[in-house]
């Protein structure tokens, strides 16, 4: 074969092989993902979670009424009017079978004293009290001691 037809085969080739492309992606074709076959917009077909593990330890609370610190990521865990991932697991009804904290009672009373059969308007959104604890050198000094009678 004349050497001089390389380029022009290898031009061919490359246009076959760049239409079979278009083609295969044309049509949909067999595009594995790892969503598998649950549609974008079935996310109420999302797999179950089945384990949860704490990623470590709540540390213990600096004094009675601190609301304790948040012992594990919350980082894509949503919360606005339709939804609130965390009581996902806290909430009493969960918090067994997931075997998270349940919210404390204090999170059904409204701001008039009065217990509600629900989470709290003023208890929605936890991660106005509750944030991440991180085992990080205090950035002021603090002196702070509780008092002995209450002391955990
Ligand atoms: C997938 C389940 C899950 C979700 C969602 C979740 N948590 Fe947790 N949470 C846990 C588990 C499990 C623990 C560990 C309890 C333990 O180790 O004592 C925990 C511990 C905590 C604690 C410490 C409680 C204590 O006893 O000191 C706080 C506070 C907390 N979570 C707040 C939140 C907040 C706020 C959100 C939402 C932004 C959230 N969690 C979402 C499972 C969850
Ligand atoms: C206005 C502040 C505030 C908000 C909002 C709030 N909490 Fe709390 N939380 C507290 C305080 C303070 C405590 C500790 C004293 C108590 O039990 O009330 C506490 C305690 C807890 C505890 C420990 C309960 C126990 O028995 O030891 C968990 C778990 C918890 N909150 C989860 C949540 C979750 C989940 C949300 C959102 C649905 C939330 N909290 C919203 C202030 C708040």
């Amino acid at each position: 074969m004349n050497k001089r037809m390389w380029p022009s085969i290898r031009a061919v080739c490359l246009v076959v092989f760049l239409a079979w492309i278009g083609v295969s992606t044309a049509q949909g074709g067999e595009v594995r993902t790892l969503r598998g076959s649950v549609p974008l917009d079935g996310a109420d077909n999302a797999p179950e979670l089945t384990k949860w593990m704490p990623d470590s330890h709540p540390l213990p609370r600096a004094y009675l009424q601190q609301p304790p610190l948040v012992p594990h990521q919350i980082e894509s865990y949503k919360i606005d009017l339709r939804q609130n991932k965390c009581l996902t697991c806290h909430s009493w009804g969960k918090a067994k079978e997931t075997r998270a904290t349940k919210i404390s009672l204090t999170h059904f009373r409204n701001r008039f004293g009065s217990e509600m059969s629900d989470i709290s308007p003023q208890r929605y959104f936890c991660t106005q009290c509750h944030v991440p604890q991180k085992d990080a050198p205090p950035l002021v000094e603090n002196t702070f001691q509780p008092v002995d009678a209450v002391v955990q």
